[in-house]
């Protein structure tokens, strides 16, 4: 296992658990895209298929071989302007103006442990390997070294990309992707998740045309429209059988998943930041790094395909205390409250909380300066001490009294013109010199790829998360980039603003948690408009969606568990009528969903009756008590709620196979309800369990015939069964 090279073929292998991967340099020097599959140690260039094609033509090196053309065979790292038409993986303007890179093999270098990537989220640990691979094209001098990891147990491999100028003219890097994967055969669907605000990661699977398809971003952010993760599949691959690739980007600005098939029906995929609004120039002896591709193949449908995606992300994404511990089941009051708050109403959704075993009170939005609507005080990071008298201590205290923990709402990266801080440095705000900008939400952007900007939003952070005993940060962000201008670069690195901008969040955030290490961050971005890898190595929780209607979080959460693990998801039970849809959904169908997340709540507790403050409790109790369950246990998706319609369920087993939980929900009630069928997964045949401490039956029995979904009355009812071991 791990990374081989054979000399005399020259031909790299790089192999996990169940896969491998293949590349090879050949005899002019270009990097050939192999294999990827099953795992196979023996040499599988035998796939290589040279045939001369029509309109194919032939670097000039091959001589008069003219079934030898970059347009059709399988490439590693395909680049721009010499002969192959499909998409390519780098784009420049050399020097001379010209568009052209050829790259070949200059070497190779293979490192214990795993390289990180200066300035940006990527996988961390001592396991991973590295191999390096350098290119060059000799002209221009533009050299790339392509950066490859190996995690054998979690079936994953990373690549990321350097480019060093060792020429003596500037370059401009138009285009400067991750990854590149080539693949000769097969019949593919492409499944992704678009959404939007509220309706974050809906799945969907399309099949792969000829001609190109684009899964991307140009919003400045991974946004609530497409996630930077996609699968790519056979056409009969289910959850439990079949290839699937699944890749995910390390990143949270603008990206591109290119796929295109091809003339003769071969299929690319390639991944990195998005190539509008990007250009950035490499001076002599500059470097860049790309943001890092993480991927996966599975023979076992997408089951397998997330367990590893979850393994990675849990062990080797997310960082800090909250890792592994159990993190406090929080109160959140915007939905309780919006702007209209004070001391009094706050402590007092918090003494009810307490009560009932909530461990932790967010403060959300409207603390600060002139902050009573949206339409004013961002930037102004003093506490606002009309509606909060004497500051945020005495409520810190008050909150730490009942026995709960503290936490505080940001939106740091926003400014709203009525703001001091707006009147004081127009400039900070992202706009261009001459136009007036989009608003959004009433706000503009801070340009965080300002130092300046960064320093101060540190400063003033530093201030009130040191002024009180804070330990959670809700990192808000509630708008997309427009209006791309940074009046600290010249005009022709203008193209550099947006990534800059995501190197500066980056580095505030870095610098927070490097003060607080201790400190949960929370992601945000109006729900889950960001919700993906770069953020999770610092937030190891995202606010999953605005909308906590359980019946669309069910969907949402649904699409969001195909790359991102349970303890990632923010998931909160709300008041009903439901704040986004008005839909009513019983207090235990909530409970059950938002427990496949990082649990809590968004409402008054206060305003609930006696009986149901007593379920809270009792969720709160259970959320608990499965909480290594649901938490470190493997997640299975039983059913598909984008064509089951009718009820939804999942399923989550202990890595030792002793017990397992299922949850779902009946979606819809049906007149004379016909029966229904849970499948169930992942139990060890050989072990026997008993249901809900009634029947005990062998795994297997239970796996083949699954369980009978109750008859229940009226929609949106929850269902539970909690399986045992009994020796
Ligand atoms: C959007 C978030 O998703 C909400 O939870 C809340 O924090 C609001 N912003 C506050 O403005």
């Amino acid at each position: 296992m791990g990374i081989k090279f054979e000399e005399k073929k020259q031909l790299f292998t790089l192999t996990t658990k169940n896969t491998s991967y293949q590349m090879m340099v050949d005899a002019y020097g270009f990097l050939l895209h192999i294999y990827y599959g099953d795992r196979t140690e023996e040499d599988m260039s035998y796939l290589l298929d040279y045939r001369d094609s029509g309109f194919s033509g032939n670097p000039y090196d091959v001589g008069d071989r003219r079934e030898y053309s970059l347009d059709t065979l399988p490439q590693e790292y395909p680049s721009n302007g010499i002969g192959d038409y499909r998409v390519n993986s780098v784009s420049v303007i050399n020097g001379d103006g010209t568009d052209a890179v050829d790259f070949r093999y200059e070497g190779y270098q293979i490192l214990q442990g795993k390289y990180s990537i200066p300035g940006m989220p990527a996988l961390y640990g001592k396991e991973g390997e590295t191999l390096i691979i350098r290119v060059k094209d000799q002209v221009t001098g533009l050299a790339a070294d392509l950066y490859y990891s190996v995690w054998e147990e979690e079936d994953i491999l990373t690549r990321c990309v350097k480019f060093v100028n060792e020429g003596t003219e500037k370059i401009i890097l138009t285009k400067a992707s991750s990854l590149n994967l080539d693949f000769l055969q097969g019949e593919w669907d492409l499944v992704h998740f678009h959404g939007r605000h509220c309706m974050e990661r809906q799945m969907e699977r399309v099949p792969v045309m000829h001609g190109r398809m684009t899964v991307g971003s140009v919003r400045g952010a991974s946004s609530h429209h497409h996630n930077p993760f996609v699968i790519l599949c056979d056409k009969e691959t289910t959850e439990d059988w079949g290839d699937c690739y699944g890749l995910s980007l390390i990143y949270s600005g603008n990206f591109a998943i290119e796929i295109e098939k091809d003339q003769m029906n071969h299929v690319r995929m390639t991944a990195g930041i998005g190539t509008e609004r990007f250009a950035w120039t490499l001076e002599e002896g500059e470097e860049f790094f790309t943001p890092e591709a993480v991927f996966t193949y599975s023979n076992r449908g997408f089951g397998k395909m997330s367990s590893s995606f979850h393994h990675i992300f849990r062990e080797h994404l997310c960082r800090g205390k909250y890792k592994h511990e159990r993190r406090p089941v929080l109160i959140n009051n915007w939905e309780a409250t919006y702007f209209d708050f004070d001391k009094e109403k706050i402590l007092n959704i918090a003494k009810g909380a307490a009560q009932l075993g909530v461990e932790l009170m967010v403060l959300d939005d409207g603390w600060f300066g002139k902050r009573d609507g949206d339409t004013s005080g961002l930037g102004d990071w003093f506490v606002n001490t009309e509606k909060l008298k004497g500051g945020l201590k005495p409520i810190a205290d008050g909150v730490n009294a009942l026995g709960m923990k503290f936490g505080l709402w940001f939106e740091p990266e926003c400014i709203s013109e009525d703001s001091d801080l707006y009147r004081a440095h127009p400039d900070w705000a992202l706009q261009i010199p001459g136009r007036k900008p989009n608003r959004s939400r009433f706000q503009l952007i801070l340009d965080m790829s300002r130092e300046d900007v960064r320093d101060y939003l540190f400063e003033r952070m530093t201030d009130i998360l040191d002024s009180a005993n804070i330990e959670y940060v809700k990192w808000d962000m509630n708008r997309n980039i427009s209006d791309v201008y940074s009046a600290k670069l010249p005009k022709e690195r203008q193209g550099e603003v947006c990534h800059r901008y995501m190197l500066g969040l980056y580095e505030l955030l870095e610098r927070l948690l490097e003060r607080y290490p201790d400190l949960l961050l929370e992601g945000c971005s109006g729900g889950g408009g960001r919700f993906d890898p770069g953020m999770l190595y610092y937030s190891p929780q995202i606010w999953c969606s605005d909308d906590t209607d359980a019946l669309e979080r069910i969907k949402i959460q649904y699409g969001t568990s195909f790359a991102y693990p349970i303890a990632t998801v923010g998931a909160h039970v709300s008041a009903v009528p439901n704040h986004q849809t008005g839909r009513k959904t019983p207090l235990a169908s909530r409970g059950a969903v938002a427990m496949a997340g990082s649990f809590g709540y968004e409402l008054d507790l206060n305003l609930l009756t006696e009986e149901e403050k007593e379920e809270v409790k009792e969720q709160i109790k259970t959320f608990k008590k499965y909480y290594t369950l649901t938490h470190e246990g493997e997640y299975y998706r039983l059913t598909n709620p984008m064509e089951n319609h009718l009820y939804a369920a999942w399923e989550f087993v202990s890595e030792d196979q002793s017990e397992a939980l299922i949850h779902g929900m009946q979606m819809m009630g049906q007149p004379n309800n016909p029966s229904q069928h849970i499948p169930v997964k992942g139990l060890n045949p050989e072990k026997m369990y008993q249901v809900n401490g009634e029947m005990i039956r062998s795994g297997k029995s239970l796996m083949a015939g699954g369980l009978n979904f109750p008859r229940q009355e009226g929609d949106y009812q929850a269902v539970e069964f909690y399986l045992k071991e009994v020796k």
